[in-house]
């Protein structure tokens, strides 16, 4: 009997023992858990994906991430494409799947200079509208889209790339009808469409110094203007080799210190060259151009998949350097076949810049992401 006891102790330490170094050496299984206690982790999801065309992809989405943003279905021109019509029908799908699965929902985006139906800044004759028709027209879009979703979508970005790369202004139509105060009023009507959603100014290169210290002039106006403003969204559309992370965590330090959160939005590295060195040749026709613009299209060379794994654990490991005041990081897609990087600044190549690839498998940079936090 002694002994039987014995063995029974032995061997529940024994497995005890092995739990704990099978276990230790478990990787997290997904995205989400492994970064819950840092920051949640999202994707954006087009509208074939919301309609039920990737089923993959939305898989996907459900496993590995805890927030979406619509690629494009909020964006002015889908939603609100003619002064009386209104195209709700993805972005309610977006936001009814975001809540099934108790996502944070992101709402993208209210007052941009693209995407956005021209009929808001002309009159019946095709001239620009007055600053009071405009603000008019653009409160009512506003409160019309935000006040859809109150309480549901849980955080907007109010205001995208408002400023030139040297900090200054951007010349947009909102900017030369209304004025300046376009800004404040997008964030003041949002504001009041839905009093408890979070409120974001988004853009990017705002690594760059000049543009970094134009968003803090910008931003730090706002808040003293006493205007509700809750993050600054970094678009993350990088590069292997840009921004340094010198220059990323300079501009997560300047955004922090205004008491605003910090958030990674619209991840995803680029790996394929700059096609501006060939501009002027006429591509459809050179095959050496059209090779030396496109030259992964039958898979990514193992030395470039490195680099990319290199490039995403240094930039998570910045994040999470960073993670008290970074509270959300968002790929730019769930997986490299639906990545607008694939047609972008030239259509038709083959680019590798998330986490997923086309069969929808985790690449080693996925791996590399988890590993920090083992
Ligand atoms: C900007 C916008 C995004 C998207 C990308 C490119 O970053 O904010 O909505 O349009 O350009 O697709």
């Amino acid at each position: 009997m002694k002994s039987l006891t014995f063995g029974s102790t032995s061997l529940a330490i024994l497995l005890i023992l092995a739990c704990f170094v099978g276990c230790a050496k478990q990787q997290p299984l997904t995205l989400k858990d492994a970064f819950q206690d840092h920051f949640v982790v999202g994707t954006a999801l087009g509208g074939n994906q919301i309609n039920g065309d990737d089923p993959q992809a939305i898989a996907l989405t459900i496993e590995q991430f805890n927030t979406i943003t619509a690629e494009n279905a909020m964006k002015f021109g889908p939603i609100h494409p003619e002064p009386e019509t209104y195209r709700f029908d993805i972005s309610d799908r977006f936001v009814e799947f975001g809540e099934e699965h108790n996502m944070f929902i992101a709402g993208h985006v209210l007052v941009w200079h693209s995407q956005t139906s021209r009929w808001i800044f002309k009159d019946e004759n095709g001239d620009d509208v007055n600053r009071e028709t405009l603000l008019a027209r653009m409160q009512d879009h506003i409160s019309t889209v935000v006040g859809r979703y109150k309480g549901r979508v849980h955080g907007w970005d109010v205001l995208n790339e408002a400023l030139n790369e040297d900090g200054s202004l951007r010349q947009s139509k909102w900017l030369q009808i209304i004025g300046e105060d376009y800004m404040q009023k997008a964030f003041e009507f949002a504001h009041q469409a839905d009093p408890k959603a979070e409120l974001y100014y988004n853009d990017y290169n705002l690594f760059h110094e000049k543009k970094r210290q134009g968003t803090v002039r910008l931003v730090k106006q706002l808040l003293d203007n006493g205007v509700k403003v809750d993050g600054i969204g970094m678009q993350g559309h990088w590069g292997l080799d840009y921004p340094s992370l010198e220059q990323a965590e300079a501009s997560i330090i300047a955004f922090a210190e205004l008491g605003v959160k910090v958030m990674i939005t619209e991840l995803d590295i680029n790996v394929l060259p700059d096609p501006a060195k060939w501009r002027g040749a006429d591509i459809s026709m050179n095959v050496e151009a059209q090779n030396a613009i496109n030259p992964y299209k039958d898979g990514l060379p193992d030395s470039v998949q490195q680099q990319l794994t290199d490039r995403y654990a240094e930039l998570f490991s910045l994040f999470l350097k960073h993670s008290d005041v970074i509270s959300r990081v968002t790929f730019w897609g769930t997986h490299d076949g639906h990545s607008w990087k694939n047609n972008w600044p030239v259509r038709g190549r083959t680019n590798y810049p998330l986490l997923f690839d086309r069969a929808y498998k985790p690449k080693p940079a996925y791996f590399a992401v988890l590993d920090l936090v083992n």
